[in-house]
This record gives structure tokens, C-alpha cells and sequence, in this order.
């Protein structure tokens, strides 16, 4: 009798994917990654070994080709009991320049891997989502009823346009899904082994923060201080990646339980409490005991003021909240830097 259930986890080498990966080892799943490693390193496959004792299944596989998919799901005889569907580019200013690329990478490889699924009779999915597709909420918290703007980005459209793919494709077929919508995800591995790895100047605060501590840049600017918030500083909800990976574990969880046709939910996976860029450099100093160089600067062009999740259906649906404070998400990401530092 089949016992473990066997999970297939795209992108599962990039920074949600492989932490993700590592709680679902830890749970005792059978997991299979898949990912083109044009945007992640095969070295994070070590790191999950060295973690967790354990080493998942690995297939580079881009998830654009839609043969290479078929010929995948046919290699097995026994489908996946559920898919975690991270694979997707994800930098908002890159998607504004190269839209194409956007939409081509994020959108054809959400199809591949729904006629793939579908077909092989693999129909429990978990979906990357964002809280991009709110924008500006005239209300906050945002729940999962707050209607959705017109995406600020390209990179929004595409999680917005999966989202509707998925709906549509649940109201169709077998597949059931849950599409996860997060904040803003922050943080390291706690034994500094495995975190975000960089990909040139960073456009997200807190690798620009750790960056600018360990001496790679020479000081953070702090985009705008004359918003409507606490202190005139843009409020976000920074949620610890490894809380974020057990959000999934509890989706998959819920998945693997229900036999509901046409099952489609979606859910805020956030702390539920915003902070604002100076409260969060004010967090990392005291996390990691010293001072950091910083100034103001004008705004950033699609930048929204605040944006926190009211995460009430988290805890009712997925028994999911938080665990980690903001500090211990910024000192693990701070120990991830120095780490980084010390490996070259
Ligand atoms: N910020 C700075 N200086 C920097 C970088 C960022 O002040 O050098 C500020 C931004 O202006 C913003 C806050 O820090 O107010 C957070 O910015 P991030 O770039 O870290 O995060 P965003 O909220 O802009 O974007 C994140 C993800 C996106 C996702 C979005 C959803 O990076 O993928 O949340 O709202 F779409």
C-alpha cells in the first residue's frame, strides 16, 4: 500500500521553491523538483541534503516545452499526488521591460503543466500567487474578497491571468487547487545554509539591507518618506520564508484531504501585520546590533503605499499563522549574508 505521497515541486531550486522543499522532506514526502536552473543553482540541492539528511529527486526540465512536459508525467506510472507550482519569473521591473518574456515564461508553462497534470490524472495543485494582484486597496487589511486592480506590472498580470487559468481549469476538470497569495516574502534558512542567492543589485529591500550591511553596497535608499503611514515610509507585511513554506505544507495537506470536485480556494499567506521600510530598518539594526547607512529618496514608480493581509481564512482553512517575528527573519537573513560572504 502506497504510503508516502509523492509531491512534485517546480522551481522547487529558487528561494520559496527550495525552503518549501525542505519542510516537505522534513514532513516525510516523497518529493520530486523540477526547474530549468535559469534563475537557481543546482548547488541549493546540497544545502537541502545538508539540512535535512534527505535528497529530493532533481529533473531539469523547462517547464516551457510542452513535449519535454508530456514526456515527463508519462515517465511515471503512478501520477503525483499533488504539485506545489512555484516556477515563474518574478523581478517587476524585468517584466516591464520584457513583457514577453513575462507572459511567454509564466503563463505557457502554467498551461504545459495543467495539460500535463490533467492528463496523467495528477489534479491537486498548489499555486504561487501574489498580493500584487490587490494593487492599491482603497481597505486595508485585504482579504480574500478585496476585488482585484488592474496589475501595476506585467509580473502582476501573469499571477493574476494564472489565477484565472486555474479557476477556469478547476471548474472544467478533475484538478482541484489552491492559489496562495503572498505578501512579502523575507528571510533564511535558520542555519544560515540555504537563502535568496542573488542575482546582481537587489531590487527587494531586505537583500539591499543585508547587502548594504556586509559593505557590497555603500547605503540604502529608502524610497519616499512623505506616504500616508506611521512615518512616512511605504508599509509592507514581511512574512519569514520558512513560515511561508509550511503555508504550503498545510495547503498540500488540505489538498490530499478533500475529495470536493472543483475545488478551488484562495488564500492571503502573510503575518498580518504591516511594517514600514523605516520600522524594518530599525528591526534589522537591533537584529543584527549595529547601524546601518541610509538615506531618503524619492519615491519608487509602482510603489503602493501599504499592504498587509488580514489572514483570518490562513488560520480557518490551512490552521496556518505565522510563527517568526520580523527580527528573526531579518537575523537570518543577515546570518545568510555573512554566510554567503565567508563561502566567496
Ligand atoms: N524599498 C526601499 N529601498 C530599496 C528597496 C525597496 O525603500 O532599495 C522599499 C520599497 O519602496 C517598498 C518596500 O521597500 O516600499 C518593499 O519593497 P520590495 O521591493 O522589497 O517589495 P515590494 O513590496 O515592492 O514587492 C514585493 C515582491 C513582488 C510582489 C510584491 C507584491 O518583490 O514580487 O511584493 O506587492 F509582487
Amino acid at each position: 500500500m502506497k504510503t508516502t505521497p509523492h509531491i512534485l515541486v517546480t522551481g522547487g531550486t529558487g528561494y520559496i521553491g527550495s525552503h518549501t522543499v525542505v519542510e516537505l522532506l522534513i514532513e516525510n514526502y516523497e518529493v520530486t523538483i523540477v526547474d530549468n536552473l535559469s534563475r537557481s543553482n543546482a548547488n541549493v540541492l546540497d544545502s537541502i541534503t545538508a539540512i535535512t539528511g534527505k535528497t529530493p529527486n532533481f529533473v531539469q526540465l523547462d517547464l516551457c516545452n510542452a513535449d519535454a512536459v508530456t514526456t515527463f508525467f508519462n515517465a511515471y506510472s503512478t501520477p503525483f499526488d499533488a504539485i506545489i507550482h512555484f516556477a515563474a519569473y518574478k523581478a517587476v521591473g524585468e517584466s516591464v521591460q520584457e513583457p514577453l518574456l513575462y507572459y511567454h515564461n509564466n503563463v505557457v508553462s502554467m498551461i504545459n503543466l495543467l495539460q500535463a497534470a490533467n492528463t496523467n490524472g495528477c489534479n491537486k495543485i498548489v499555486f504561487s500567487s501574489s498580493c500584487t494582484v490587490y494593487g492599491q486597496s482603497a481597505s486595508l487589511p485585504v482579504t480574500e474578497l478585496t476585488p482585484r486592480l488592474t496589475a501595476e506590472s506585467p509580473y502582476g498580470n501573469t499571477k493574476q491571468i494564472c489565477e484565472d487559468i486555474l479557476r477556469d481549469t478547476v471548474n472544467a476538470t478533475n484538478i482541484q487547487c489552491i492559489s496562495l497569495r503572498y505578501f512579502n516574502p523575507i528571510g533564511a534558512h535558520s542555519s544560515a545554509l540555504m537563502g535568496e542567492l542573488p542575482l546582481g543589485v537587489p531590487n527587494n529591500l531586505v537583500p539591499f539591507i543585508t547587502q548594504t550591511a556586509i559593505g557590497k553596497r555603500a547605503s540604502l535608499s529608502i524610497f519616499g518618506n512623505d506616504y500616508n503611514t506611521i512615518d512616512g515610509t511605504c508599509v509592507r507585511d514581511y512574512i519569514h520564508v520558512m513560515d511561508l513554506a509550511q503555508a504550503h505544507i498545510k495547503a498540500v495537506e488540505v489538498l490530499l484531504a478533500t475529495n470536493q470536485a472543483h475545488h478551488y480556494d484562495i488564500i492571503n499567506i502573510g503575518t498580518g501585520v504591516g511594517s514600514s521600510v523605516l520600522q524594518a530598518v530599525n528591526a534589522f539594526e537591533k537584529a543584527a546590533n549595529l547601524k546601518l547607512n541610509y538615506s531618503y529618496s524619492p519615491r519608487r514608480s509602482g510603489d503602493v503605499e501599504a499592504m498587509y493581509a488580514n489572514v483570518d481564512k490562513a488560520k480557518a482553512v490551512l490552521n496556518f499563522s505565522s510563527q517568526y517575528s520580523l527580527e528573526d527573519a531579518l537575523l537570518h537573513q543577515w546570518q545568510w549574508e555573512q554566510a554567503l560572504q565567508r563561502n566567496g
